[in-house]
């Protein structure tokens, strides 16, 4: 099974950006103990801070994954050409966030990506990622 990971914004800096919500734990240290967690999957993992970027990821990915672990930071609120993106591709998407958006700022709790999604998964602190690669193993579980 292969999954991408791909990360937007800021994401790059967690463990130095605003510990107390997101936590001490670099991206990168987290990433490599993900994978190692999940020995059976084959990873992909990509991080870029503009919108474009992202977009040209999922293209590239979203034919050939089983599915992807998408948090797209900031854009989540804004993007509405993530989310036909993440439409236009095969691969599921669940939708990821570190911190618990829907108890932060109102503007957080809008999402224009979710319906494009297959689920969202927030709040954990980088756990969510992780139960987001057990949700898509779970969905696929003969590959
Ligand atoms: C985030 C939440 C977003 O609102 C924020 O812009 C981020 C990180 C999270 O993982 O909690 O950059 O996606």
């Amino acid at each position: 099974m292969k999954i991408a990971v791909i990360n937007g914004p800021n994401l790059n800096l967690v463990g130095r950006r605003e510990p107390e919500i997101y936590g001490h734990m670099s991206m990168d240290e987290y990433l490599c103990g993900l994978v190692s967690q999940f020995p059976d999957v084959s990873f992909v993992t990509y991080q870029s801070n503009h919108e474009g970027d992202i977009i040209d990821e999922l293209q590239r990915v979203g034919f050939d994954v089983d599915g992807i672990v998408l948090n797209a930071g900031a854009y989540t609120h804004t993007s509405i050409a993530i989310a036909d993106a993440i439409r236009a591709i095969t691969a599921p998407v669940v939708e990821v966030h570190i911190s618990d958006v829907q108890s932060r700022e109102p503007y957080r709790r809008v999402s224009m990506i979710k319906d494009a999604c297959v689920a969202v998964i927030a709040g954990y602190g980088l756990d969510s990622y992780r139960r987001a690669v057990e949700w898509l193993i779970e969905r696929h579980p003969n590959d």
